[in-house]
């Protein structure tokens, strides 16, 4: 219970009945907080296995891990509190291990029969009495009172828009780097990585080990973080969310700045903003390879014809693959465009989690930290799982939307303007004020007397099942 307070017969009073969307990391941490909590819930994974996008050639086709993706956000900050990651693990483990983990997550916790594999949700649908309908791909439909996502992110590419003029008729292989699997394909090569996000960084150092030539080219500088300070993982410095964000953001950037300089004394563009108003860029070799001779910065594409490509500087290269390193649309195939959607990756929910309008839906791992989602998504999961016993209960509407109002106002004066800032957290704010949140509503639910919200009850549509 949130309040530490411990009632008889909580899970008895009825969540109703919940699916679940995405056995990924963030699925599998709601769903042990649902099976902990006594919470009837069914998980629909379209996979054949956990773990969404660290299943290396996933077969749902949705993963964008390369043969060799390594994680950048460290092991301490990427396991779950109560689950810690073997020590015979690398600061900075191999996607085959973090796939394990989770794999060896599930079963630690024994929910895997809760978990219906090879079955993807193909319509959720709002109905007149609240509940959800849910058409599955095998063609069964099933009434639920709620509705959890964990659908991913990182998976439906965003390709450059618009795209560059002369990119119909460009004669090399344009490609997305969610469906790069790894550096043979640019064997004496001529390539071109696009973007200055951690793909471009990764798919950008793989290239320069076997292409004759990689460029990368940015539109706009960044910040780029080595993966370690002081000998320890950058993630692991003490971030104290008491302390105010500006005196954080001196430190780290003075740190990055001792570390490397400029990124303009590589040749690339000057971060038109400071440290932290970015998501960040991790990279322990890029440097290195622009420095030897392997990597040349460019400006962002102008046009591409026949084999060239041209740059906003006027200068132009012969290129046989053009990466495109642009980041990812946040989708939900599953809705109605017009019940919920995220045009242009905005999507306004409260703490990154419950609809507003909507009782009885919420969102787990649509958020993008300085940190890893891991912890956060196992935060949300415990969160939503108080709130459909009742011990948790939102503060009204308007309160809600204020509170949606002043975080999208705050993000819109601390990042860059772009598609990819826009379900931006820091990692250990996140979680602190999210305690104080669930504190504040336990508050609320007592006086209330511990309902769950009329939503999130047990439907005629389900009980009559
Ligand atoms: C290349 C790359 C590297 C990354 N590295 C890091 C990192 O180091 N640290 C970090 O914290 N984050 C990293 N991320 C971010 C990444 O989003 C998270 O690590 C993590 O995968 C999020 O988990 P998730 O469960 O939210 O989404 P996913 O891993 O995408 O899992 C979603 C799951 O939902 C399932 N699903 C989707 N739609 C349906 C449907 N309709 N019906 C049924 N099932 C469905 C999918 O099959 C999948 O299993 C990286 C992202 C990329 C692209
Ligand atoms: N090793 C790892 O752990 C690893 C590896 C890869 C990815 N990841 C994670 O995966 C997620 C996605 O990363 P990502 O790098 O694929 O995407 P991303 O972070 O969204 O970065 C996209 C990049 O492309 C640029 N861009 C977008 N549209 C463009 C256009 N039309 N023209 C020129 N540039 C354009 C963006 O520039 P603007 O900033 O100007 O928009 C940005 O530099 C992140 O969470 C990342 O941390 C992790």
């Amino acid at each position: 219970m949130s309040d530490g307070s411990s009632r008889e017969g909580a899970a008895g009073m009825g969540a109703g009945r919940v699916c679940l969307i995405g056995a990924g990391s963030s699925g599998i941490a709601a769903a042990k907080a649902l099976y902990e909590r006594g919470i009837d819930f069914d998980c629909f994974e379209k996979s054949d296995r956990i773990g969404g996008n660290w299943v290396f050639e996933n077969k749902n086709g949705m993963s964008a891990a390369y043969r060799d993706l390594f994680i950048n956000t460290s092991r301490p900050r990427m396991e779950y509190s109560d689950f810690p990651m073997p020590e015979s693990y690398p600061d900075f483990p191999h996607h085959s291990q973090i796939a394990a983990y989770f794999e060896e997550y599930v079963d630690r916790f024994g929910f895997r029969e809760r978990i219906v594999f090879e079955t993807g949700v193909e319509h959720a649908g709002l109905q007149p009495d609240g509940s959800w309908s849910v058409r599955l791909d095998t063609g069964e439909t099933r009434p639920y009172d709620a509705l959890l996502v964990a659908n991913g992110h990182h998976w439906n590419p965003r390709w450059p828009e618009p795209a560059f003029p002369g990119s119909d008729t460009f004669e090399g292989l344009q490609m997305h780097a969610h469906s790069y699997v790894d550096n043979s394909i640019f064997e004496g090569k001529r390539v071109v990585v696009l973007g200055m996000g951690n793909s471009a960084m990764d798919i950008a150092v793989e290239s320069s080990y076997v292409a004759e030539r990689t460029y990368l080219a940015a539109r706009q500088g960044v910040w780029i973080i080595p993966k370690y300070v002081f000998g320890k993982p950058v993630d692991q410095l003490r971030n104290d969310p008491r302390v105010p964000f500006k005196v954080r953001q001196r430190f780290i950037q003075g740190l990055v700045r001792s570390y490397a300089g400029p990124p303009e004394r590589y040749g690339l563009p000057k971060p038109g903003h400071r440290f932290g108003e970015a998501h960040p860029t991790i990279s322990g070799r890029i440097l290195d390879r622009i420095q030897h001779g392997t990597i040349a910065p460019k400006p962002n594409i102008a046009a591409l014809e026949g084999e060239t490509v041209r740059f906003e500087d006027g200068s132009e290269v012969q290129a046989d693959v053009v990466v495109y390193c642009t980041g990812y649309k946040i989708t939900f195939p599953f809705f109605d465009e017009q019940l919920i959607s995220a045009p242009d990756n905005h999507i306004e929910l409260f703490r990154r989690v419950f609809h507003p309008d909507i009782a009885n839906v919420a969102f787990i791992g649509l958020l993008q930290p300085l940190g890893a989602i891991m912890p956060l998504a196992e935060a949300q999961g415990a969160w939503v799982g108080d709130y459909l016993l009742g011990d948790y209960a939102l503060p009204p509407r308007e309160q809600m939307l204020a509170d949606i109002r002043a975080d999208q106002e705050a993000m819109r004066r601390r990042y860059v303007a772009s598609k990819r800032h826009t379900i931006q957290v820091d990692f250990d704010d996140y979680l602190h004020d999210l305690a104080s949140e669930r504190r504040a509503g336990a508050a609320r639910a007592r006086a209330r007397g511990y309902l769950p919200p009329a939503q999130c009850r047990p439907s005629a549509a389900t009980t009559a099942s």
